[in-house]
């Protein structure tokens, strides 16, 4: 079973708008809300291939509740914990001229401890041998940034594995108790080791020394340039196919899910990499928030390149 956690889930409220001036009214052409955050985007991603996961974290209030509805809804299982607040909205605004985009992101509600005490017995009644753990996004306050590295220390001791996708502190710490997979993109990658990655091969030298850090699998997500893997077995590049005017919102979490998905039914790397780039590259094709649509994924398969470096 896939299992994913989001701490901070939001409610991705995406509006298009023929102009956007400050102190006017800008009047909206079409909005969409979904469901985010990171985790819940990978659990979102699998289901749309046709597969099952699990979605973990915290929500609170109303908007929290429609979450939940709407995940049941689309038939993915989830058991969130209930903490007091509200669930925090990330309001995307697309320029439709320009498709210049401009976010305003909340920071969402603070965890209590006795909350925190509670996911972690429900990702203990969950959590079996075999199992993957995708952890991904930010840690709403006061949880310490440490939190990522007690979960991947606790499911380790399960014998599962943990993926995680995290950026700052929350990656730094979370590094420490050494995650099966981890997927920067490339600027968090630059703020984990403290320097400027220019050229493919620094970024290369950048995924190796994590490697070499007892971190099994190291992918770093490069944009439209696809991404890179290591692992002991070798070292790959993913090309995605073109994609024209693309909305990568999401993208890096399709990533996450293609791989996920294949690597918990026992397959290779590389076969991950290959559905998680067209996953990905599928997810650029759909405007804002939304993620992809399963017959772009199998179209847009075959035309991904996967290589050995
Ligand atoms: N313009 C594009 N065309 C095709 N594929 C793309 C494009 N942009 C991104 N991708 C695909 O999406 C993957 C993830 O992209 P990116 O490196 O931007 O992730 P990210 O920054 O983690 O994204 P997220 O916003 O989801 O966190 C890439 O590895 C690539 O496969
Ligand atoms: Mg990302």
């Amino acid at each position: 079973m896939i299992i994913t956690l989001t701490l901070n889930p939001a409610i991705d409220h995406t509006v298009v708008v023929d102009s956007l001036v400050l102190g006017d009214t800008n009047r909206v052409t079409q909005s969409r809300t979904d469901p985010g955050g990171k985790g819940i985007n990978v659990s979102r991603v699998i289901h749309t291939l046709g597969h099952e996961s699990l979605a973990l974290g915290f929500v609170a209030g109303g908007l929290g509740r429609f979450i939940e509805h709407d995940l049941k809804e689309q038939g993915i299982f989830e058991d969130f914990i209930h903490v007091p607040g509200q669930t925090r909205t990330n309001i995307t605004v697309i320029h439709a001229d320009s498709n210049i985009r401009t976010a305003i992101n909340e920071r969402g509600p603070e965890i209590a401890s006795q909350h925190v005490a509670g996911l972690h017995r429900r990702i203990k009644k969950y959590l079996r041998p075999g199992n993957w753990l995708v952890v991904g996004g930010s840690i709403p306050p006061p949880i310490p940034p440490s939190i990522y590295a007690d979960i991947v220390l606790y499911a380790k001791n399960r014998k599962s594995y943990v993926v995680l996708d995290a950026d700052g502190e929350a990656l730094s710490q979370g590094l420490t108790a050494k995650p099966y997979l981890v997927k920067p993109n490339r600027r968090e990658l630059q703020r984990l080791l403290k320097r400027e990655l220019r050229t493919l091969d620094d970024i290369l030298k950048g995924a190796e020394e994590v490697h070499d850090n007892g971190i099994p699998v190291v992918v770093v997500s490069l944009g439209e340039e696809g991404a890179i893997a290591i692992s002991d077995q070798g070292r790959w590049r993913a090309i995605p196919p073109k994609v024209e005017g693309a909305s990568p919102a999401g993208s890096g979490d399709a990533l996450v899910a293609g791989m996920v998905l294949v690597l918990n039914q026992g397959g290779s790397l590389v076969e991950g990499l290959r559905l998680g780039t067209a996953a990905a590259a599928a997810t650029c094709l759909i405007p804002g928030t939304q993620l992809c649509r399963r017959q772009d994924v199998e179209r847009l398969f075959p035309q991904v390149q996967v290589y050995s470096l």
